[in-house]
């Protein structure tokens, strides 16, 4: 049987149960090259500290190295009986290296070793997901910049409401994705904190620098109570939650391109590339990605719930509990990453359908706001306004005809206010053009927001 650590104290082994039970080599393997990064950095901070002589931390940085090859190449030999991705290095590097290997885990424990080996990925990751919300947020300002002069209806409930931008729509979207942009940043920020060096919870007798392992593994600062650092989770509650927000956008989004690709809207072509066919109904062009995307928002708001209630009522300081993490922690991530990933492709190869959104905005009294304003521009107030217009849209119902088809005879009918200028508030580009107030649909402004997002994403590639 293979020696646990912990041997010196117990009389019998752990039973294989219990031993396959506890194991989380299975899915923290992942971190394994976090885990060698934070003991190479340990191993050089305790050198330059006299700890441990410099030819040693040689010896354990060399073996270290070869560990990451062995396990980059597939030929690393993971064992359960070892639990964790920890213990399984460690094991190996003194099988590699002797006796001398057995000093990398001095002034260290699991507690703060895992708590770093997250901090690492999660870096990584928030760091790619950025990147990637940038790349969509620029592929949307790149549609609207495409697309602009195209006209759709705004939707309420549902229903057809006012006629808006196309552009302005997606840049709708693009303002959705910057706050989660800015969210993930926000976050970084607190996972970017060194929590090495609070050993089991209470520190450590050994004199080890934190600020130079901090260093060497570009964190600007520490974490700054032991305690805190083994019990601390909230830095992958908050990359979850942040998680979940932007995928409640992406099922969003994801639902609107379903709902456009329907024939009853027809507003968009997602390409052949990212829709399906039908196993039996030949005819059928089916949106499976944009709901996939949709679907595996459960799977992100599943790992929030099951990180919220692992920690939940948790004691200080660590629980093995907290093994339950990992698991949630990568779905999320590897979620995330997907569902970007596929969105932006799929980005490149939607087309928008024009036609189809005007004959939506033929239909359905899409102007009848712009009736009840110039009503009240011409100082009748805004209540009495929309009962008249009201009226109006039911005689156009009744009659089968649009509004802007209504003779100006039939308008006096309802109000002695109405002239002939009416028609140049009804129509869509009179509509769509009055829209000025700030953030507003008409032209000159949402070629503004534009330019602002254009700046956006100018200075986000500057920050790098
Ligand atoms: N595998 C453990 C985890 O993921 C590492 C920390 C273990 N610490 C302990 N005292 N058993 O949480």
């Amino acid at each position: 049987m293979i020696k646990k650590p912990w041997a010196g104290r117990f009389k019998k082994g752990t039973h294989k149960v219990a031993e396959k039970f506890s194991a989380s080599i299975d899915f923290d393997r992942r971190l394994y090259k976090e885990d060698i990064e934070g003991s190479v950095a340990h191993a050089g901070m305790m050198a330059a500290n006299g700890i441990i002589p410099e030819k040693e931390a040689e010896k354990i940085i060399k073996g270290l190295r070869q560990i990451e090859k062995e396990i980059d190449s597939g030929k690393f030999p993971f064992r359960e009986e070892y639990e964790d991705i920890h213990l399984n290095i460690e094991k190996r590097l003194i099988e590699k290296i002797g006796e001398v290997g057995g000093k990398i885990h001095t002034g260290r424990s699991r507690n703060d070793q895992i708590a770093l080996d997250m901090r690492l990925y999660l870096r990584k990751e928030i760091e790619e997901i950025v990147e990637l919300l940038g790349l969509i947020s620029e592929r949307l300002v790149d549609l609207a910049e495409k697309n602009f002069g195209t006209v759709l209806p705004l939707y309420t409930h549902l229903q057809r409401g006012q006629p808006v931008l196309l552009s302005h729509h997606l840049l709708a979207l693009f303002e959705m994705l910057r706050r989660d942009r800015e969210r993930y940043i926000d976050c970084f920020g607190r996972v970017n904190v060194m929590p090495l060096g609070a050993g089991a919870g209470a520190g450590t007798t050994f004199p080890i620098d934190r600020e130079h392992t901090a260093s060497a593994l570009g964190f600007p600062e520490v974490t700054r109570n032991s305690i805190d650092t083994v019990s601390d989770r909230d830095f992958i509650i908050e990359f979850i939650s942040v998680s979940a927000n932007l995928m409640t956008h992406l099922s969003r989004i994801s639902e609107e391109l379903v709902l456009w690709s329907t024939k009853e809207f027809d507003f968009v072509d997602l390409g052949d590339e990212f829709t399906t066919g039908s196993s039996i109904m030949p005819q059928k062009r089916n949106p499976d990605m944009a709901e996939l995307i949709r679907g595996k928002t459960g799977r992100v708001y599943g790992d929030l719930v099951a990180i919220l209630t692992i920690m939940k009522g948790l004691p200080f300081s660590y629980n093995r509990d907290m093994q339950e993490d990992k698991e949630p922690m990568f779905d999320a991530a590897d979620t995330v990453k997907s569902c970007l990933a596929v969105l932006h492709e799929m980005l490149h190869t939607i087309e928008f359908k024009r036609e189809s959104m005007e004959k939506a905005l033929g239909e359905g009294f899409i102007t009848a706001t712009d009736i009840a304003d110039y009503l009240t521009r011409k100082g009748m107030p805004f209540r009495k306004a929309h009962e008249v217009t009201g009226k109006i849209v039911g005689y156009a119902e009744e009659k089968g005809r649009e509004l802007v088809n209504l003779h100006i005879s039939e308008y006096k009918m309802f109000s002695r206010t109405f002239d002939e200028d009416l028609f140049d508030y009804i129509t869509l580009e009179g509509s769509v053009g009055n829209r000025k107030s700030f953030g507003g649909t008409a032209g000159e402004n949402v070629l503004g927001m534009i330019e602002t997002a254009k700046k956006d994403i100018s200075s986000w590639k500057k920050e790098g």
